[in-house]
């Protein structure tokens, strides 16, 4: 196969964690420790193929987040075949050792009759020495025609836990958020932590660029840090919800918890030329490691 007819790319460090990503999306589906203990929850049910999204691992929402416009559902980034950038634009140089690899984007004619602008979607996945996944998306406005766009975005991040009754979100506490489940309608964050004992599907606006996902079962704490993206959906679908989906099993609600790095509330607009950039770093620590600064 050429490089670009290739389903998947896999990224591995020396110590031994290792990455997957689809060009099918420009997915990342898998994203293992040092032992091997996958990180990113993935259904059974999951397809890895047109036209739906596969169901777990990061599917990357652009250029619109859930139903905020006219598009389909979380946009159609997750749902094209992206290819292998073999000669990408001078990117800030990662740590040395870093395993990584560039896709790009690219609208097809049939993409601009349904968002007519044209764009340039530059994405590197990259695997650190220690193991941390670190994703940047760098998304320019190529429109010959002189006119700006605007976008809503979202690292639809499914994190694999141990119980959903086991863990807490920290990082979110006093915001506002905007509920899903609820209009969309406008509340503040009461409680210390964000824990799961029902459905919930909401978007936390103006968060600081760091968030943890504390799985006490498993003892173990996912700190997501973001750049570019000043929101942050939390999502848990619980049961009703799961069983509703046919690409999802009715019991997997258990096992995963969505928290995505998202540019929602304030749509980033570029005009032609323009570049932004999105950044999403996730590590996995011992919880005792963790110590919440
Ligand atoms: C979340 C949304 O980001 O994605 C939810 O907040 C939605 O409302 C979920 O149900 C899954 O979306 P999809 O299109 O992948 O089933």
């Amino acid at each position: 196969k050429g490089v670009n007819d290739l389903d998947k790319v896999v990224l591995r460090e020396v110590r031994g964690s290792s990455a997957e990503v689809y060009l099918y999306g420009g997915h990342v589906t898998s994203w293992k420790d040092e032992h091997g203990d996958e990180l990113l929850f993935v259904s059974n049910k999951a397809i890895f193929k047109p036209p739906k999204a596969i169901r777990g691992g990061i599917p990357i929402c652009f250029p619109q987040f859930s139903n905020f416009g006219n598009l389909e559902q979380h946009g159609f980034a997750r749902n094209r075949v992206w290819t292998i950038d073999t000669d990408p634009p001078p990117f800030p140089v990662p740590t040395t050792n870093t395993a990584y690899i560039d896709l790009i984007l690219k609208p097809t004619e049939e993409d601009l009759k349904i968002w007519p602008h044209s764009f340039e979607y530059r994405l590197r996945v990259a695997l650190s020495p220690g193991g941390d996944l670190m994703l940047t998306s760098r998304i320019r406005n190529t429109n010959a025609d002189g006119k700006p766009f605007s976008f809503t975005f979202a690292y639809h991040t499914y994190f694999k836990i141990s119980d959903i009754s086991e863990v807490r979100v920290e990082g979110l506490e006093t915001l506002d958020y905007l509920d899903n489940l609820q209009d969309r309608a406008r509340f503040t964050e009461q409680g210390d932590a964000i824990v799961f004992e029902s459905e919930l599907d909401r978007i936390y606006l103006g968060t600081p660029s760091k968030i943890a996902i504390i799985d006490h079962e498993k003892k173990r704490t996912f700190v997501v840090r973001k750049g570019g993206l000043p929101d942050a959906v939390v999502w848990n679908p619980w049961d009703k919800k799961a069983k509703a989906m046919s690409d999802f099993g009715d019991d997997e609600y258990k096992r995963m918890v969505c928290v995505e790095a998202a540019a929602i509330e304030k749509p980033v607009t570029l005009k032609p030329g323009e570049e932004w950039t999105g950044k999403l770093e996730l590590s996995a620590v011992p919880s005792s490691y963790y110590s919440g600064q």
